[in-house]
């Protein structure tokens, strides 16, 4: 038995299992088709011997069942979520509409491309567009997050290395302020990596980058705006540093959402660019998916690609294209998270270029606004103007012995999700603010007075943060053993 609610202990406490033999939710016709023997048809192998052990409940039950589990979890729909780097902005719900149309999601994966040709023209637009905003030459929609993005785009740059027998490059290069995927990614991908230090700026060290580049170094992996939401001016440089040295340039497009619109990754000169499509363009992120990761190639690169990859020929007819030779092979079942790609592509139909520039423009603001009101209280890590997100150092902020963690905690108390805290791992105390595009000036301001009226609990009253959260579905939980050993279900006796 587990009890969910904290709100009425003297009432007979939430039962999680409420399953009840011979209760039932549902009404099936007679049978009007002939019975069949399926142990001598099937073999017993396939006959199943009794009812699967699945919950007996009624449909009121189901209904109250997730209704109550849904409204247990903080999401977008429900409040301000300025968790950094994770882009949490509005989806709107058109996409949904869209991803759930039967002419999209009854299709079956095995149907031959003569009868999916309008999913197949919507894929090969995608990856027309996708193009478009990234600067790049192709794009492959099979990975199914960033990280498998990266992923994905570090195999691409070792199938290129090997096929002109550059087999000794076999270092990724990873600023120390990049997201722990980063160097996660380049390991499986059969690589070595070296941190290259942040200068006193946020922004990669250029002199440490041109001492570490030599011809064991395969690539470079970078962010542009990087993790402390700081612009890297000097990309241009170091994109013609890493190449002369023979190496490629891989661009983590988890932070597009500051640029898309207004600059483009394959003009900054990176070679190879994942999208997280559940991020920039406005798809749920759900725990561990569903998401999209499609990724972006130059020309030289584009032989490679994933399979299948969306064509169309001279006739207009689309195809999956299993044939590339050269191909890293596949990367995930079929082509990819097929409604993701939906909802992205109805996202950027519905914007367009100048709404979707639009969209970094206010995300920008929003984040500079909000810096700028929490800023007496709050210094932020590095000065300066931010891009989508800017980074706090709470060792700077007087919240007496409290640390980003009791503040990040106390902060579900008043409402709002807390910022994205300990990382990047340069900062120490870090709180990470990602307010978006989709939030009203009145939501900055309202975030800006909780944040302040949290510092003074800090000092005025520890007791308050040290326990917090209080008003939370679940108190504050063990994170190392509730990510070891989660409790997933009870039964009852
Ligand atoms: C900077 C950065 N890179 C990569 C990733 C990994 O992306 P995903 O969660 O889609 O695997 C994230 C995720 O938050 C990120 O913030």
């Amino acid at each position: 038995m587990i009890d969910l609610d904290p709100h009425h202990k003297d009432l007979e406490p939430t039962i999680f299992e409420i399953s009840r033999k011979d209760r039932v939710g549902y009404q099936i016709p007679a049978s009007d088709v002939p019975e069949i023997d399926l142990e001598s048809s099937l073999g017993s192998m396939l006959h199943r011997g009794g009812i699967p052990p699945i919950p007996a409940l009624s449909e009121p039950q189901v209904a109250r069942h997730f209704t109550r589990l849904s409204q247990l979890n903080f999401c977008i729909d429900t409040g301000f979520y300025p968790l950094g780097s994770c882009t949490m902005k509005y989806n709107p719900k058109i996409n949904d509409q869209m991803a759930s149309d039967p002419d999209f999601s009854a299709l079956h994966p095995m149907q031959d491309d003569a009868d999916t040709q309008g999913a197949l023209e919507l894929m090969h637009s995608l990856q027309r567009y996708l193009c478009e905003y990234a600067g790049m030459d192709d794009f492959s929609l099979c990975s199914l997050a960033g990280a498998q993005g990266e992923f994905v785009g570090l195999l691409l740059i070792r199938a290129y290395l090997e096929s002109r027998g550059e087999t000794e490059r076999n270092v990724i290069l990873v600023p120390d302020s990049a997201h722990g995927t980063n160097p996660a990614s380049a390991i499986l991908a059969g690589f070595k990596t070296k941190e290259i230090p942040s200068d006193k700026r946020g922004l990669v060290d250029l002199a440490k980058l041109k001492e570490a580049l030599n011809d064991q170094v395969a690539g470079l992996m970078m962010t542009n705006p990087n993790t402390l939401g700081l612009f890297e001016k000097d990309i241009l440089e170091i994109a013609e540093a890493v190449h002369e040295a023979g190496g490629q340039l891989y661009y983590d497009g988890a932070n597009l959402n500051a640029i898309a619109g207004v600059a483009r990754p394959g003009d900054m000169g990176f070679d190879v660019v994942h999208i997280n499509l559940h991020k920039t363009f406005s798809t749920p992120h759900g725990g561990g998916g569903p998401g999209g990761g499609p990724v972006g190639v130059k020309e030289h690169l584009i032989p490679f690609l994933p399979k299948p990859h969306v064509e169309k020929n001279s006739d207009g007819v689309y195809s999956l294209d299993q044939k590339n030779k050269d191909s890293i092979g596949a990367v995930s079942g079929f082509w990819g998270n097929f409604g993701i790609l939906v909802r992205a592509y109805v996202y950027l139909r519905h914007h367009g270029l100048s709404g979707i520039r639009n969209n970094s423009e206010m995300a920008v603001l929003n984040a500079n606004y909000l810096k700028a009101l929490l800023q007496p209280e709050f210094p932020p890590a590095y000065p300066g103007t931010c891009m989508h997100e800017f980074v706090l150092n709470l060792k700077k902020a007087d919240t007496g012995d409290q640390r980003a963690m009791g503040v990040a905690k106390r902060l579900l108390d008043y409402g709002v999700h807390a910022p994205t805290v300990y990382f990047p791992l340069v900062v120490p105390e870090a709180a990470m603010i990602e307010p978006t595009e989709s939030e009203t000036p009145e939501t900055l301001r309202n975030f800006s007075s909780i944040m302040k009226r949290v510092r003074e609990e800090c000092v005025e009253n520890p007791a308050i943060i040290e326990g917090a959260p209080w008003e939370t579905p679940v108190r504050k939980l063990d994170e190392v053993t509730a990510a070891r050993n989660p409790v997933l279900i009870e039964t009852v006796g």
